[in-house]
């Protein structure tokens, strides 16, 4: 059976898309796939470059990659999922387990070529889709498919965290929160950068260890050493890109990670980084992560009871007042979009 979709579709406009609200149609239903009504979606600094981007191939695609919703309908050979079930699609919707493959980008939803989640109603492979923990909302849910499983992916899957170990994020946007409770949760002392004193003091109620206002104190990379005792950082979360790699490369600790996520700086070349040699020390390049990744970030969630950190709430009338909060840095933690 088809459904009528309330949505959002990027249109273009010069030198940028807008949002564009319409009514669409859902796709029938292939035997492996499941219908889900849409609770809620959150917003990531993607969206933003994505709305920015001038790539053609987006025109008239749904935004938006974080949902979760209610299963209403499944196909005639689904076994994993039934009506009512509480689920959340994966960002990539290709990359189930094991090794990232170049095929799998595609897969991306709300990026490029795959229809993204900011909708109703939206159509997903059963395998695609995670049970949302019961102890979250569906709003709390739709924090984690981007933001949460890169923070996971980073911390966890590829930098194998310990306890006692120190970690540094950057700033106090979404997977830096995200990344601040999972490793508080897991014993580890995390140090949060931010640009303003009363957003420490967000991250401190988070759980953060120590704290440091990268605007009073341009030399932030000097301010964690002496933090850690001259030892440097066992983990850092690189959100910044090009204007703060250089001082990442100088605060992590000998032997210590750098997990490359972010581009809040820009996409320019990356800056010397022969140190990492003398330390020893690694650089994970991260993208987000797969559908077993999800599955395994959940269980974490489960296991400590985390709640994510949701900063404030839009109608789905409001999601174009989403995106403009979302550029205005003013939040800490996600913002989400409600579609009921
Ligand atoms: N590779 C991946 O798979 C992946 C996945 C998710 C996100 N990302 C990237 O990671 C970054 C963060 O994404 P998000 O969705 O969490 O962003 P977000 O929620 O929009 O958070 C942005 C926050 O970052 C902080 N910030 C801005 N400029 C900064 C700078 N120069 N140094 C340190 N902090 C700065 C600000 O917080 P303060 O005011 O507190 O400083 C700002 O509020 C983005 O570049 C995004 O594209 C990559």
């Amino acid at each position: 059976m088809l459904h009528t979709s309330r949505r959002y579709t990027l249109e273009p406009s010069p030198e940028r898309f807008v949002l564009q609200r319409s009514v669409g149609t859902t796709a029938e239903l292939s035997p492996k796939q499941v219908l889900i009504r849409v609770a809620a979606a959150s917003l990531n600094y993607r969206d933003w470059l994505v709305l920015h981007g001038v790539r053609d191939n987006r025109a008239g695609l749904v935004p938006l990659s974080d949902a979760a919703g209610t299963v209403v309908a499944v196909g005639s050979d689904v076994s994993r999922w039934q009506s009512g079930d509480r689920v959340s699609p994966s960002f990539f919707s290709a990359w189930h387990d094991g090794a990232f493959r170049p095929h799998h980008l595609a897969s991306a939803l709300g990026g490029g070529q795959t229809e993204g989640v900011l909708a109703e109603y939206i159509v997903a492979d059963e395998s695609a889709v995670v049970a949302v923990p019961e102890h979250l909302s569906l709003a709390e849910a739709a924090t984690l498919p981007c933001a949460g499983v890169t923070a996971w992916h980073a911390l966890f899957e590829r930098g194998q965290l310990q306890a006692g170990e120190t970690v540094l994020v950057q700033g106090t946007g979404g997977v830096a929160m995200l990344a601040l409770q999972l490793a508080t949760a897991h014993g580890a002392k995390v140090i949060v950068t931010s640009s303003s004193d009363d957003k420490l003091d967000r991250a401190k109620a988070l759980g953060a260890w120590q704290t440091i206002n990268y605007r009073r104190d341009e030399n932030w990379d000097q301010a964690a050493l002496a933090l850690t005792d001259g030892q440097g950082v066992d983990h850092i979360l690189e959100l910044g890109g090009p204007q703060t790699y250089a001082r990442s490369l100088n605060a992590v600790a000998h032997g210590g990670r750098i997990a490359q996520i972010g581009v809040l700086t820009g996409f320019d070349a990356a800056p010397h980084i022969t140190p990492m040699q003398f330390k020893n020390a690694s650089i994970h390049g991260i993208c987000v992560g797969s559908v077993a990744h999800y599955a395994r970030l959940n269980q974490f969630i489960t296991q400590h009871q985390i709640k994510p950190r949701i900063d404030r709430e839009f109608s789905f009338e409001d999601a174009p007042a989403a995106y403009q909060t979302l550029a205005d840095a003013g939040h800490v933690g996600k913002l989400v979009i409600q579609l009921n």
